[in-house]
């Protein structure tokens, strides 16, 4: 560019002079002439500076790129002096300019480095300059194209795939404001542009938590082709649902059922890993003899050694709590009723005594053994290879709760609700589970959706917990960082809330501390996580601000901005005053990615492959 030509557009671009510096925010007089909403340049309309534009302040040889937040009307001091001149001229524009970053060579940076000085010449943008203030591809990465501006109709908004997928994403609006639709619109430009490479198949994972069926339906093909995905529509209502699949490790780790029963910390937590983990136990609950023999026992210790401030009816409990473990065991009944109707206890005596036919037997005569426990419980018929591994778990811990308050080792006050709440939960657990090893041709598809719209409240709360939590552990032990985890949770209120009246303080504590650590330490590992939710206020302020990238739709509720304001230092004010008045389909986009905060349209999907989510019209189906 020669010099003329340089100086020609310097005057036509040039748009005003600094007059005000307050920190961070700068104020500008724009020249007289400058003050049409159109400049002409080299033939083609340029639009003029408006709110929510930028602006370029030269400083020698540092340019300084602002965005303006606002004008108003300032009076021309001079102007009014040179009482000739006509009221026009007394008046003058005078934009307010926040700073956001500046040119380093021809890349824009983020932060101030130099503050601009009063009479800094101010420039509307070049093309490449704007282009570069939108440029969210680092160098190295590999664009997907997400929408376009909002403001600037035509520019699309491309970023790198690195960025954004190596980053935890915050997506955060009112109902209807299209978050579901963004989340798939990122996933589906992500996977179409690598699905069919072998490497990111291998090495990638994808779980997407769907607590509303918005990504399943008929034909799945949300996001992306059905072949691409496994996908599990659980049920804890009908039968013949999916199950998913679960490791025999899985289930037989401690952890998992610390988990699933909620246990308190200081004495359920340690008799359940006694319990899951008691390989004397888990040995003999196979066998049938074997697990006859523990029974025996079992009802002898409880008649005979049993702790006197037992319960009268430990015996029954004990083996109806084994009934329900095996299966409604017909015979197990029998015994049931029988002991029910004939083993009684003397209290002056404090034993415990068989009564049948004139004959009484007490539990410390040898005959009571020999005569009546022991034959009893031979008369059994166990089948122990029809027991579910599930199954086989649930009678170690009965029999190992039992054998605890028996003895008199644990209280039963602090295990009885826990095994309360298995019994109450288990049947649940088993519509929705099943143990076994995902085929190895599945295990190609990378990307798992689990659908929770049919199962029940606490599996609703506790399952999504149960993945993530076992997910992270086996990426954290693998310690491999080319292996990558991103787990995506919509509706994600349903489990980071932050107050739930429901549970109690400790299991609330394990919740978010689980989700907690992947914010935190996920990144070292490769697990990364996408969160959606309509109420941000809910949602652990710890969790929402070390997100690293928000896309933000319509908020109304004033507790949601103010949460998304206290937490995201990403924004700006101009971008809070839009947050209410964002059309569906339009969010904010900001984080560590974005330069600058901008608004964005998000770019369309195909029907085919947009989430399931139609607002429903009345009307239509009332005609
Ligand atoms: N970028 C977009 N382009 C076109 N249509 C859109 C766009 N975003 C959303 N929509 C439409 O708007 C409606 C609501 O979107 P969506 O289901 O994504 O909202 P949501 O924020 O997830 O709501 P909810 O909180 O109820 O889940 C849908 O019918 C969707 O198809
Ligand atoms: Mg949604």
């Amino acid at each position: 560019m020669d010099t003329a030509e340089q100086i020609s557009e310097d005057s036509i671009l040039q748009i005003g002079k600094v007059i005000a510096v307050r920190g961070r925010l700068v104020e500008v007089k724009v020249h007289k002439t400058k003050n049409t909403s159109h400049l002409v340049y080299k033939g083609e309309l340029l639009k003029n500076v408006s709110v929510g534009s930028y602006i370029k302040i030269v400083k020698g040889f540092t340019r300084i790129i602002g965005k303006v937040d606002g004008e108003f009307i300032g009076e021309d001091k001079l102007a009014v002096r040179q009482s000739y001149g006509s009221s026009r001229e007394r008046i003058s524009r005078v934009l307010n300019v926040s700073l956001l970053g500046f040119f380093r060579g021809s890349t824009f940076e983020r932060g101030i480095k130099e503050m601009p000085l009063l009479d800094n010449e101010c420039y509307l943008l070049h093309n490449y300059e704007f282009d570069q203030v939108h440029n969210f591809i680092r160098s190295g990465d590999e664009p997907i194209e997400i929408g376009t501006l909002s403001l600037e109709k035509g520019q699309t908004i491309r970023v790198g795939v690195n960025g954004l997928f190596a980053s935890h994403i915050g997506i955060f609006g009112n109902t209807g404001s299209g978050k579901s639709y963004t989340l798939a619109k990122l996933y589906r430009e992500l996977f179409e542009k690598y699905k069919k490479s072998r490497k990111f198949r291998k090495a990638a994972s994808f779980l997407l938590i769907d607590f509303n069926g918005e990504y399943v339906d008929k034909k799945d093909d949300v996001i992306i082709e059905k072949k691409y995905k496994r996908i599990y529509k659980l049920s804890t209502r009908g039968k013949g649902r999916d199950r998913l699949p679960m490791a025999l490790e899985t289930i037989r780790d401690p952890e998992f059922w610390v988990v699933f029963l909620e246990a308190t910390e200081k004495t359920q937590t340690p008799f359940l890993r006694r319990a899951v983990g008691n390989s004397y136990l888990s040995a003999r609950i196979q066998d049938e003899s074997e697990l006859k023999n523990l029974i025996g026992r079992m009802v002898l210790s409880a008649t005979t050694e049993g702790d006197r401030t037992l319960e009268k009816a430990v015996v029954t409990n004990f083996l109806s709590e084994v009934r329900n473990a095996i299966h409604d065991n017909v015979n197990l009944g029998a015994l049931i009723e029988d002991f029910k109707a004939h083993l009684k206890f003397h209290n002056q005596q404090g034993t415990f005594y068989y009564q049948s036919g004139g004959l009484t037997t007490y539990s410390n005569q040898p005959a009571f053994k020999d005569n009546i426990v022991d034959p009893k419980v031979a008369a059994l018929h166990i089948n122990t290879n029809e027991l579910s591994e599930i199954d086989q778990i649930r009678l170690q811990i009965v029999i190992q709760y039992y054998d605890d308050i028996i003895r008199g080792f644990s209280n039963k006050e602090h295990l009885a609700p826990l095994i309360k709440r298995m019994d109450k939960r288990l049947d649940d657990l088993k519509k929705v589970i099943e143990v076994s090893v995902p085929p190895a041709a599945v295990r190609r598809k990378n990307l798992t959706i689990v659908s929770l719209k049919e199962v029940n409240v606490h599996i609703r709360k506790i399952l999504p917990l149960m993945l993530c939590k076992k997910l992270y552990n086996d990426h954290k032990t693998a310690n491999d960082e080319t292996n990558y985890l991103n787990i995506i949770i919509d509706e994600a209120h349903n489990i980071l809330s932050e107050n739930s009246d429901r549970e109690s303080e400790q299991w609330k504590d394990y919740r978010l501390e689980t989700f907690e650590e992947i914010i935190k330490e996920g990144r070292k590992f490769g697990v990364f996580l996408t969160i959606a939710s309509q109420r941000p206020a809910d949602i652990s302020p710890t969790i929402i601000s070390q997100l690293h990238n928000y896309f933000l739709h319509r908020l109304i509720n004033n507790e949601d901005i103010r949460a998304v304001e206290k937490t995201i230092s990403f924004l700006d004010r101009l971008s809070f005053e839009y947050l209410p008045i964002l059309p569906t389909g339009s969010c904010i986009f900001a984080g560590l990615l974005a330069n600058v905060p901008v608004v964005i349209d998000i770019g369309r999907i195909d029907t085919r492959f947009e989430p399931k989510n139609k607002t429903i019209t009345l009307i239509d189906k009332w005609r």
